[in-house]
């Protein structure tokens, strides 16, 4: 069964690592290696910023042990953004879909706004998760963007 809870300090060298898994890195907008001090910087900011950041951490229970599955982020931007990268050692198992649909969930207990994800267009099983969560594709110049119908 899935579970969610809030991203915590504790969580950066996990985040760091996957963040800097090639295939993230491959699929993100700026695509160069993430230093440890600039991570660190990057998520204190983002756990100050309530506000404008939802961090979720996405986990299994495995006996007594958590097992972190997955980072779903919505962030406010322009306008509030939906990212999410699922651990290097459970993808390609359809998890995806079920984890970002719990994002989702608790994301719009607090915020009501509309909601949107930049996909690259390669990013064929990314692109499949989030239409399956009910983002359609809004625009599809330099990155595409995808909106969610509530
Ligand atoms: C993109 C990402 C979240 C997808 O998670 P995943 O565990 O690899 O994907 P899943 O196993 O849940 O599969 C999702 C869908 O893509 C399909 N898929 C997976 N790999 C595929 C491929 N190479 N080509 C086509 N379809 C593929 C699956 O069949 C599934 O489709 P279905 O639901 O219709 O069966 C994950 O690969 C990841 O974290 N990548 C790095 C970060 C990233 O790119 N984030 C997205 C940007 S917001």
């Amino acid at each position: 069964m899935l579970s969610l809870r809030k991203i915590e300090v504790k969580d950066a060298k996990i985040l760091f690592n996957w963040a800097n898994d090639e295939q993230t890195r491959l699929n993100s907008i700026n695509s160069n290696q993430i230093e440890w001090t600039e991570h660190i910087k990057w998520l204190e900011d983002k756990l100050k910023n309530t506000e404008h950041n939802f961090l979720f951490m996405i986990t299994k229970a495995d006996k007594n042990t958590e097992i972190p599955l997955a980072f779903v982020r919505f962030e406010l931007k322009e306008k509030w953004i939906t990212s999410i990268v699922i651990s290097p050692h459970f993808r390609g198992q359809g998890l995806a879909s079920k984890c970002l649909s719990l994002g989702i969930l608790n994301f719009r207990e607090f915020i009501k706004e509309p909601v949107y994800a930049y996909i690259k267009e390669n990013n064929i099983s990314s692109i499949k998760v989030f239409l399956k969560n009910n983002y359609i594709l809004v625009r599809n110049k330099n990155k595409s963007l995808y909106k969610r119908i509530d």
